[in-house]
């Protein structure tokens, strides 16, 4: 049933409560009326929100976000993670549900059903594209700031993100670090996008944006190049393939930093590892999820060595390697 408690959470970010929230504690009645719910609806479902550690009542019968759904979950905060729950509302919750036939065929269950890829069908349709490359930056924004204090930033001047999204990760490495340049690759209708983030955070005197194809052309050169959840999304050969660009794209001395939701090597205990290489399933023809010994492997197969495995934030972990 846990799939029950999954999408109260959905339908909380969806319905804005968490926002509705941010000016103080509200009553059933106000806060239901500012969600738009039904009578029958509201109490049970504020009272699971409570239950499930979202949302808290006190003596009064007010409402409030807990600590965690202000830091996360309330849009008006700077760590704001809903994005992502956004899209697994509006995605990947019903792309789910056809997860059966997804193991018996082996064939994706989104978007690209009917054929072609995900991300050449996203980018013919720049709504649906920005609900993505936003959404990508809920799931980065912890991971970034973890890698901010993971890696020594300050023995490197330039770093690009390859698949930067709407570039998370580039705009919080610059943050952190003042005398960091560079900036994200990823398929040239991801530009605009990019672009207007990072001007948002006032950052584009510094970060730019490197449209390309990787699975075309060569990649950027750089000092330290990331590849954040981009080799869980193709299969063997493609992995193989974007790690001996990468190689080729560094100078001697430089790094290779991959971040994925890496699986315990013994492929026992990670769980969201294991699901994230199942929701790949759903999501791409050929993608899936790995163990750190597993890329440790295909990154000296390219030429890299030093490599290490670094965890990072939540389920996610970095493997470093050096040119
Ligand atoms: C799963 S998202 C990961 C985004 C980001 N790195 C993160 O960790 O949140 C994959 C990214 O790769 C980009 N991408 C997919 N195919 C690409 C290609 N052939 N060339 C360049 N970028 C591509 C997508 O547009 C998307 O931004």
């Amino acid at each position: 049933m846990g799939f029950w408690a999954s999408k109260v959470l959905l339908s909380a970010v969806e319905l804005g409560v968490f926002g509705v929230l941010d000016n103080g504690p509200l009553d059933l009645r106000a806060l239901r009326s500012r969600t738009r719910l039904h009578d029958r609806s509201a109490h049970d479902f504020f009272d699971a929100l409570v239950a499930l550690g979202l949302l808290q009542r006190d003596d009064a019968g007010r409402y409030s976000n807990t600590a965690e759904a202000d830091l996360y979950l309330n849009p008006a905060r700077p760590g704001y993670i809903g994005g992502i729950i956004e899209m697994f509302n509006a995605r990947l919750y019903g792309f789910w549900g056809s997860l059966t036939e997804a193991l018996r065929t082996g064939a994706p269950q989104n978007e690209a059903k009917q054929g072609g890829d995900l991300f050449a069908n996203l980018s013919t349709d720049p709504v649906r594209l920005e609900a993505f490359l936003h959404a990508m930056t809920g799931q980065a924004l912890p991971v970034a700031h973890a890698l901010a204090q993971a890696f020594p930033w300050h023995e490197v001047n330039t770093v690009i993100d390859i698949g930067t999204a709407q570039g998370c990760l580039p705009v919080q490495l610059a943050l952190a670090h003042p005398h960091l340049t560079g900036g994200g690759f990823d398929l040239p209708a991801a530009g605009p996008i990019f672009s207007r983030f990072v001007a948002s955070h006032a950052l584009a005197d510094r970060l730019q944006f490197f449209p390309g194809d990787f699975l075309v052309g060569e990649l950027p050169r750089a000092d330290v190049l990331v590849m954040g959840l981009i080799l869980h999304d193709w299969d063997l050969p493609t992995k193989r393939m974007l790690l001996r660009k990468a190689y080729a794209a560094l100078e001697k001395g430089g790094s290779l930093i991959v971040y994925e939701f890496l699986i315990d090597d013994d492929r026992r205990v990670h769980v969201p590892g294991l699901l994230m290489s199942l929701n790949m399933l759903i999501e791409t023809r050929g993608g899936f999820d790995y163990t750190g010994a597993d890329c440790i492997g295909w990154m000296n197969e390219a030429g890299f060595s030093d490599t290490r495995v670094v965890p990072l934030a939540g389920p996610h972990s970095a493997v470093i390697a050096t040119k």
